[in-house]
């Protein structure tokens, strides 16, 4: 046990390390200011390793360890430091027993630059330039910490609908090329986009795959094959020509091809991403710009929406293009198809939304981020209980969604599920009504679908 003298309030040590950080990029070096909070921290951190050889600072997913001992932290200033950290990508400083105060006034200074040069050299690489060699920085979670997390699948498990199943293989595909810098290939480029048209967005059970609650977590390639056949719904709804609907199911198809450029420990991190790594992921939009743009024979249309498809209708959103560029419209019928996509899918660290919380999300940003008119087009396309949903009547009866209803999007047709997650025979049409004129039944919630439910055997019967 320290003598109490010596301990250090955990509270302290971090500001002095934040304040250490912002005065140097304030003040030019040597400024009495700097050098009395630099006295101030040594003195602090030399007490403190004097009984223990090291001091190690951790932050995991937002709460502060000292040498692993979580502490107290409930004010919005605290909190305020610890983002100020891991924004910059900063997750541990580790300060070991010999470092002086040449070294502690040389992180800091580093983490200052942190700021302006958010991507460089390997951080040991940066420290040693420095000759700081009694510190440590970590950044970004490591992959290994997902034990803690929910592991979910990459891609949908269990039987598929036929040309569902191709058009993820062959985008696997397409997308393993381009990471591994072999180009695309234009004719396979025309195969899904022919297939997502003619079979995928035409078939209820390839629909119903797409549409339910994703209990996997998807990888780009797989996003990019709903997020294409989504927009596909929306341009049916829209009545789009068959030219437009072509342009808009291949540039949706590529719309994240810029993802092949970005770490997969950024891509899959199972926390929220960090200042840094956010930006790093939103280069996604101009990476698949640039990428798309060199390729001869797709349409012109293909690199814009990959650019503008993060992009507001209010001009908000990344890139910035400035307020002015208002995204074109096949930019903002992606974005919709794209926003419900990832809602509804799994995220290690978040279970999927339910259509209906992901379409009560699309309304609310119906009017500044997403076009009003493509929002509601997208609603009544898949309606509020969209085929594929396993839904519960208030007969308590649990049913599979097989059909909608244009005119009824709260009454669809379901089919019954039987005890082994079999189809029962027969279909209920919740939209029937009793003599008095009620309704017999009302679907009153969307369930999360159970693990292994075959939805083939509802959907490509009806
Ligand atoms: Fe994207």
């Amino acid at each position: 046990m320290k003598p109490e003298a010596d301990r250090v309030d955990p509270v302290a040590l971090l500001k002095g390390l934040v304040s250490l950080r912002r005065l140097t990029g304030l003040y030019p070096a040597g400024h009495p200011t700097i050098e009395q909070k630099l006295t101030e921290l040594d003195d602090a951190v030399q007490r403190h390793i004097r009984g223990t050889a090291a001091l190690r600072l951790d932050v995991i997913h937002g709460s502060a360890l000292l040498d692993g001992i979580p502490f107290r932290q409930d004010s919005e200033t605290q909190a305020q430091i610890l983002r100020e950290l891991t924004d910059l990508g900063i997750d541990s400083i580790h300060i070991a027993a010999g470092v002086t105060r040449h070294e502690l006034l040389a992180m800091s200074e580093f983490l200052w630059q942190l700021k302006e040069a958010p991507i460089g050299e390997p951080i040991d690489v940066q420290l040693a330039a420095r000759q700081i060699r009694h510190i440590t920085l970590g950044r970004l979670v490591p992959l290994d910490t997902r034990w803690k997390v929910v592991q979910w699948p990459d891609s949908p498990t269990g039987a598929l609908d036929p040309s569902y199943e191709l058009s993820l293989a062959l985008t696997e595909r397409t997308f393993d090329d381009v990471m591994s810098g072999k180009g695309i290939n234009l004719a396979t480029i025309r195969d899904i986009v022919h297939l997502l048209i003619q079979k995928v967005a035409a078939s209820n059970a390839a629909l119903g795959q797409i549409l339910a609650v994703k209990l996997y977590e998807n990888l780009t390639y797989c996003h990019s094959v709903n997020v294409a056949t989504l927009s596909l719904l929306i341009g049916r709804q829209i009545g789009l020509d068959p030219a437009s609907t072509a342009a808009v199911a291949e540039a949706a198809l590529l719309h994240d091809i810029g993802k092949t450029r970005i770490p997969l420990e950024i891509l899959k991190k199972p926390s929220a991403l960090d200042k840094r790594e956010r930006k790093m992921m939103e280069a996604h939009t101009t990476y698949g710009a640039e990428i798309l743009v060199e390729v001869e024979g797709l349409r012109p249309l293909t690199p814009t929406v990959a650019l503008e498809h993060h992009r507001g209708i209010d001009g908000g959103g990344y890139p910035d293009l400035g307020p002015a560029a208002v995204p074109h419209f096949m930019s903002q019928l992606v974005a919709v198809a794209d926003i419900y996509e990832a809602m509804t899918g799994a995220r290690s660290y978040q279970d999927p939304a339910m259509p209906e919380q992901a379409c009560l999300v699309l309304a609310r940003l119906a009017g500044t981020k997403l076009n009003t008119a493509l929002v509601k087009a997208f609603v009544n396309a898949i309606s509020f209980f969209p085929l594929g949903s396993v839904v519960r009547t208030d007969r308590d009866e649990i049913g599979v969604v097989v059909r909608t209803n244009a005119a009824e999007p709260l009454h669809p047709v379901i089919a019954l599920m039987g005890a082994n997650r079999e189809r029962l025979p027969g279909e209920i049409d919740t939209s029937r009504r009793l003599l008095s004129g009620e309704y017999e039944r009302h679907v009153i919630e969307t369930l999360r679908p159970q693990e292994g439910l075959d939805l083939n055997r509802f959907l490509a019967a009806s």
